[in-house]
């Protein structure tokens, strides 16, 4: 029996967690396995009625759990940084979720802004370091609102960070058995500390992985590479800030925020998946909103917690609806509501 904590969170994040829902229902009863979930407020709504951004206990709590389901975190009332500071990162980082994975998959019958690229060429994952970087809040400032005022902001890179997520790229890529090709994306021609650090320490590791190809790009080339020749990438390593923008970029390769999906990971306790597009508030309760992304964010999810089969499934179920069913990735455009595209996946998992 597994115990899945459920975020749904701001905007429309319990709209498509909802279809989430579904289809991991839907894959249960195909796979027999059973689960329970419990659902926790967490959010803007909550803050600005109790004015707690997150109970003190909810770290501890929600490591009882096999995973986490996460819907999205922003609110239009709520200053920007509050709740994306106070709620997700603070998760990231007290349940030491140290691997954000994000892959760049184009399901067949989705638009690519990328010119004569198809599901061949776009099917890579970049592996995030989640918990250190400048995300770690190092730096302060100085003399604030003057004209002397002085911010520094610095990039924290632990050799038992960094080695943790090369490690666990190297896996990865082992494990996902493709083009057995990792890159590592830094800046060593700039950030002489950091990537020094980053690039020692990835071809250390890298003996012990005979069987993989290793390759380096600066994070400037990669953005290049990935819009002109994505089909070079099998596995993306990189720091959390890099890994923030360059996935982005990856994401609308891929589709756009509607399908892309993303797990922050702790490959020694509880990990937590969302879709990566955010709370795209002006849709709330429209029922247009494209729930693609949450539905790959909870495939991504049940690979995690050991459910093969089932993952397998759900991405058929979703490569089975984008090639034959959505007119588009967008919200509104699709050609079906909301819950209609949870359903379509939901019954194909049923039918398999
Ligand atoms: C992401 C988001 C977050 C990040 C924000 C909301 C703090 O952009 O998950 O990529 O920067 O990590
Ligand atoms: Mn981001």
């Amino acid at each position: 029996m597994y115990k899945i904590a459920v975020i749904g969170g701001d905007g429309t994040g319990p709209e498509v967690v909802k279809e989430g829902l579904k289809v991991l229902e839907a894959a249960s009863k195909k796979c027999n396995f059973t689960y329970e979930t419990k659902d926790y407020d967490f959010g803007g709504d909550r803050y600005l009625r109790t004015g707690e951004i997150l109970p003190e206990t909810a770290a501890d709590e929600l490591r009882q759990y096999d995973a986490i389901f996460l819907g999205a975190i922003g609110h239009p009332d709520v200053k920007p940084g509050i709740l994306e500071k106070g709620i997700l990162l603070s998760l990231r980082f007290s349940l030491d979720q140290y691997i954000n994975l994000r892959p760049v998959k184009l399901y067949p019958g989705v638009d690519t802004p990328l010119k004569g690229k198809g599901p061949e060429d776009i099917d890579y994952v970049v592996v995030r370091e989640n918990t250190e970087g400048l995300y770690a809040g190092a730096g302060g400032v100085l003399k604030k609102g003057t004209p002397d005022e002085v911010a520094v902001q610095e990039s924290i890179n632990t050799r038992k960070g960094v080695e943790r997520c090369i490690r666990y790229a190297f896996e990865y890529c082992r494990k996902r058995n493709k083009r057995k090709k990792l890159t590592l994306c830094g800046k060593t021609n700039v950030l002489t500390f950091a990537f020094d650090l980053w690039e020692r320490a990835f071809y250390e590791v890298a003996k012990e992985y005979p069987d993989i190809t290793t390759d380096y790009a600066h994070v400037d080339a990669t953005t290049m590479w990935m819009v002109k020749n994505p089909e070079w990438f099998d596995v993306i390593v990189t720091d959390n800030m890099f890994g923030d923008i360059i996935t982005d970029l990856g994401a609308m390769t891929q589709g756009g925020m509607g399908i892309a999906a993303g797990g922050n990971i702790n490959p020694e306790g509880v990990s937590m998946f969302e879709p990566i597009g955010g709370s795209a508030p002006k849709y709330t309760g429209m029922n247009i909103i494209n729930p693609l992304a949450a539905i790959g964010a909870l495939q991504m999810l049940l690979d995690t917690i050991g459910e093969q089969k089932a993952a397998d499934l759900v991405d058929k179920a979703i490569a089975y609806v984008t090639g034959n069913k959505l007119k588009s990735m967008s919200a509104g455009k699709m050609g079906y509501s909301t819950s209609e595209v949870g359903d379509m996946v939901a019954q194909f998992v049923a039918d398999a």
